[in-house]
């Protein structure tokens, strides 16, 4: 049997470039996003140099236009400096990413004043999302709402997280969200296991939180893999610098919890596909994921497609897996192979510049 998707849009990645393309660059991390069913993926701003202004997305979109093998946007980093400047990249970006706790990179707003500069400066139009865990999610979703303006929470972890989202939906609040699937299938006990190669963040939590997010599935607006690749290398040394591949696992794990009966293929369709257009203003696009939906087969973090080489999900039996991929009425994935070549990928915005 032969399952039909629409291409999937992957709404937060991390495509390195520039700056640490040894850990992946536009070429490699669209060709994992074809490999893993996504013909649209959406890039963070957390490169080295963070993307904080006009001159950085020009060469990083020339770079994107060169390198990417499917469709693309790039968002826009909030610098405690740029609230009165970064406004101007909204029709060239996907959206402006705020970084309130500290993770990979050093695009950490510390100071709450610069948090409303940015929210009331941003396109009121144009997505905001915030990684904010726990009390400074708390915290900003009061703020946005105060202004009226709509907030994207990136991928949410906890219980206390999802309630929070999911009391402001009640009162009206605009906020939308995302969970990854290593929150959605890995947990604390998993993140001990793997030592170093568990650091991410937001940390992988507690079964019961993990359970949290499976129930209140209705809450969760978009799937996002989070796909943040470092080196094995990397991940080995101390402090081991926090993220996962994810592109290539993301689809084949949520076609198993289809198959144990905690999820339907509208489901994912739904997270990976319509509301991903609708949240980013994504244009249509003509693409097609086949999947067979019964290839049982055992994940190889060794073989992929990303420059990471590993994967939480290392040997883990999957059911379900990637067969065939088309855009715009070519094959650009089949039976293993990515077919697309480097500089075919559109950028999302590009009618609007
Ligand atoms: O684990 C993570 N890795 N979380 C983030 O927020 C950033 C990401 C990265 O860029 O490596
Ligand atoms: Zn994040
Ligand atoms: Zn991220």
């Amino acid at each position: 049997m032969t399952l039909r998707l629409p291409g999937l849009v992957a709404v937060h990645t991390h495509m390195r470039a520039p700056g640490q393309t040894h850990k992946e660059d536009w070429s490699t991390g669209t060709a994992a996003a074809l490999a893993g069913g996504f013909t649209t993926v959406l890039a963070m701003p957390n490169t080295s140099p963070p993307l904080t202004d006009a001159r950085l997305l020009d060469d990083t979109l020339a770079a994107a236009g060169r390198g990417a093998r499917c469709d693309y946007g790039q968002y826009a980093a909030a610098t405690d400096d740029n609230a009165g400047t970064v406004a101007a990249l909204a029709p060239r970006t996907v959206g402006l990413k705020m970084y309130l706790n500290a993770t990979f990179g050093d695009l950490r707003l510390a100071d709450r004043g610069t948090w409303v500069r940015h929210l009331e400066s941003w396109p009121f139009d144009r997505p905001v999302a915030v990684h904010a865990e726990g009390a400074t999610l708390a915290a900003v979703l009061p703020m946005a709402a105060s202004l009226q303006r709509s907030i994207h929470v990136c991928h949410l972890s906890r219980e206390d997280e999802i309630v929070l989202v999911r009391d402001a939906r009640q009162r009206g609040e605009a906020v939308t969200c995302e969970v990854t699937p290593h929150h959605l299938f890995l947990d604390e006990a998993d993140a001990s296991q793997l030592g170093g190669l568990g650091e991410v963040r937001p940390r992988l939590a507690s079964p019961a939180d993990r359970d949290a997010l499976w129930r209140n599935l209705d809450v969760i607006d978009c799937f996002a893999t989070d796909h943040a690749p470092h080196t094995v290398g990397e991940k080995s040394s101390e402090p081991a610098p926090p993220g996962f591949p994810g592109l290539e696992t993301a689809l084949p794990l949520l076609l198993g919890a289809v198959d144990d009966g905690r999820l339907t293929v509208e489901d994912i369709v739904t997270r990976f596909h319509d509301n991903p257009r609708r949240i980013f203003g994504l244009p249509a696009q003509d693409a097609e994921v086949e999947v067979d939906p019964d290839a049982i087969w055992t994940f190889d973090g060794s073989a992929q497609e990303t420059r990471a080489g590993w994967s939480p999900f290392h040997g883990r039996r999957m059911r379900g897996r990637v067969s065939r991929v088309t855009l715009r009425g070519r094959e650009v994935f089949r039976d293993g192979e990515v077919l697309a070549v480097p500089g075919s990928g559109r950028d999302v915005r590009a009618r609007e510049t």
